[in-house]
């Protein structure tokens, strides 16, 4: 896991290095520090020496002014090398996500990749800092500190290792207990995430439904179980601190007790004993440190292994070897296409679907809810691959085409559209980057669209909020057809797209498409039998499987659930449910 991490700290390796060498710099002056200090003390205090006590004190102050530099640049890279191994990791995930098929998005939940993009990186990018700089300076402060005192008086010293050894078993113990709970910490964010995240999605529903005190209630939970989880790991960790105090008094007055009958016996000056106990903070200290390393670590695990998930999740969909770029017209042939979404699942979703149609020829789509219609359509530019069978458009295999090619002739407007934050024109330009303001203005007459955008205060340049929130339904529908006639497609297919549109104005579109695009074929799947019954062939969909095919009249005639659907739309209102009346 390490290795693959480390490949993503790319540009910033000199920081990295920089960093560790620094703080043991930083160290390394520090130690000296006392040492210079007892000389002080035993050469020009006891010795009167004043000249030595400047000389001595200067060079001490040069010496804590370069540990004071060497401590900046260790700061600044550390800050420097993880924020920018946190980019890293955040860019190689953003741009693997881009990539992902939407079989691959079925297997992430959004909320859990918000969480896997902000707090699982930041969590690796402190751990990153942490161990940078002191998983080299703890332990080089701990040696250091520790050979220093052995040098002024072994015997002394032994209390350190006697003390160090106590504390260390302790730290080890209670640090151990408390990183199970901090990874638990990590997986309950998404929780608390998709609470937020779908709540704030989703915040009109919320509020048509009335449900502000259930979502409260669910967030609440979810907040409580986080902080419930921090209260025990930060219970054991508060044990830490009276016990390293009981461990550092005991030292000093080891030390100071010891010492002093040193002193009298003339086996210890007064000047190393006061770097003997300085060294006693010091020693104590990066242990401490080194317990807090070790907590990092392993809370980061759990998010190094979320991150690795995204980066590492292979597209479900590939290009071939050598695709076709070309789509040359807008055939369709599903050859005995099955489809289930879940490999695991019992009975797949589309069953054995046979079915030819002609480059420019308009078909409808019917059939109830659940009966697979948008699965069917879904196929044709690739957005899931056909788990049997084969489907073929322009006479090739969809699996031949090079993915940007097929997409970038097969139109799609996908049942759940959303618009983009954006001026109307950018909106469109999704379709075409390179259209004309002339081109935008002719798709949406096409779509209908033009009658209401040239009411809005600033037309084409209006700005449409994020998911299309300022506009009405039947209006984003509209934007979303001329957004997909921008493509010039040789397939376009409509999944619902008229659903929220008055019956004259769908009737208007329909007709304007198929006088000016007839060479493109189209595909509407509808509820309203109005919607198709002018095409040239209509499908009806039944469970999975092709119930009918054929003309409006001929359906009229041979298929039971058209005729039952056509006399209840036609005998009552329009606006007849499919399934209310089957
Ligand atoms: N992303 C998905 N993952 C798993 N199962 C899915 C997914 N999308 C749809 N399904 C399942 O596939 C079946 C067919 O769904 P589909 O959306 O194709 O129906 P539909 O005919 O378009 O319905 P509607 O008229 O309501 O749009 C349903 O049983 C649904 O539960
Ligand atoms: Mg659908």
């Amino acid at each position: 896991m390490i290795k693959k991490l480390t490949k993503y700290i790319g540009q910033f390796k000199f920081a990295t290095i920089v960093t560790p060498f620094s703080m043991i710099g930083e160290v390394i002056c520090e130690m000296v520090i006392p040492v210079l200090m007892g000389r002080i003390v035993d050469k020009g205090i006891y010795g009167k020496d004043m000249s030595y006590i400047i000389h001595t004190g200067l060079l001490m102050l040069a010496v804590a002014l370069l540990g004071l530099m060497f401590g900046f640049i260790g700061a600044f890279m550390g800050a420097k090398a993880s924020a920018g191994f946190a980019r890293n990791l955040r860019k190689a995930m953003f741009d693997n996500i881009q990539m992902y098929s939407f079989a691959n998005i079925d297997h992430f939940s959004p909320s859990s990749l918000v969480t896997r993009l902000t707090t699982d990186v930041t969590n690796m990018q402190n751990a990153f800092m942490m161990t940078l700089r002191m998983a080299m300076r703890a332990p080089a402060s701990l040696i250091i500190a520790m050979t220093m005192s052995f040098l002024i008086s072994p015997r002394l010293a032994s209390v350190y290792l006697v003390a160090v050894t106590i504390l260390s078993v302790f730290l080890f113990f209670v640090m151990g207990r408390a990183s199970r709970y901090f990874k638990q910490v990590f997986e309950r964010y998404d929780d608390l995430n998709e609470s937020v995240q779908e709540n704030v999605s989703a915040i009109r529903v919320v509020k048509a439904y009335v449900r502000e005190d259930h979502e409260i209630n669910r967030f609440q939970k979810a907040a409580m179980n986080i902080y419930l989880m921090f209260c025990k790991a930060e219970l054991n960790i508060s044990f830490i601190s009276p016990a390293m105090m009981f461990v550092v008094y005991t030292c000093i007055l080891l030390i100071s007790w010891l010492g002093a009958h040193m002193i009298i016996q003339n086996s210890l000056t007064t000047g190393e004993l006061m770097s003997l106990l300085t060294y006693c903070m010091n020693i104590l200290m990066s242990l401490m440190m080194l317990s807090m390393v070790f907590v990092m670590i392993t809370m980061s695990q759990a998010s190094a292994k979320r991150i690795l998930e995204v980066i590492e999740e292979r597209s479900t969909l590939q290009d071939p070897e050598d695709p076709i770029r070309e789509v040359s017209d807008g055939s369709i042939c599903f050859d005995h296409v099955n489809f289930a979404y879940n490999a695991e699942s019992k009975e797949p979703v589309l069953k054995d679907i046979c079915l030819s149609i002609r480059s420019g020829e308009s078909i409808g789509i019917i059939g109830g809810t659940g009966s697979a219609k948008s699965s069917l359509v879904n196929l044709i530019s690739r957005l899931y691959d056909v788990t049997g069978g084969t489907l073929s458009v322009g006479g090739h295999d969809v699996k031949a085409y090079s993915i940007e090619a097929l997409r970038g002739k097969v139109a799609v407007v996908l049942q759940k559209n959303v618009l983009f934050s954006g001026t109307i024109y950018e909106n469109l330009r999704w379709g075409n980057r390179n259209a004309t303001d002339e081109e935008c203005r002719e798709a949406c007459r096409l779509a209908c669209a033009d009658e209401f955008i040239e009411t809005m205060p600033d037309d084409y340049n209006t700005r449409i909020e994020q998911g299309g929130s300022n506009v009405s339904g039947g209006q984003k529908q509209r934007l979303c057809i001329a957004r997909a006639l921008m493509m010039k497609p040789r397939v376009i297919i409509f999944d619902d797209s008229t659903s929220a549109v008055d019956t004259a104005t769908d009737a208007k579109i329909r007709k304007q498409l198929s006088e000016s695009i007839p060479d493109t074929t189209k595909l509407v799947i509808a509820q309203r039998i109005s919607s198709v019954e002018n095409c040239d062939r209509i499908v009806v969909m039944d469970d999975g499987r092709i119930n009918g095919v054929g003309t409006h009249e001929e359906l009229l005639k041979t298929n039971r659930i058209y005729k039952e659907v056509y006399d209840s739309q036609v005998g009552s209102s329009d606006d007849a449910d499919f399934d209310e009346k089957r």
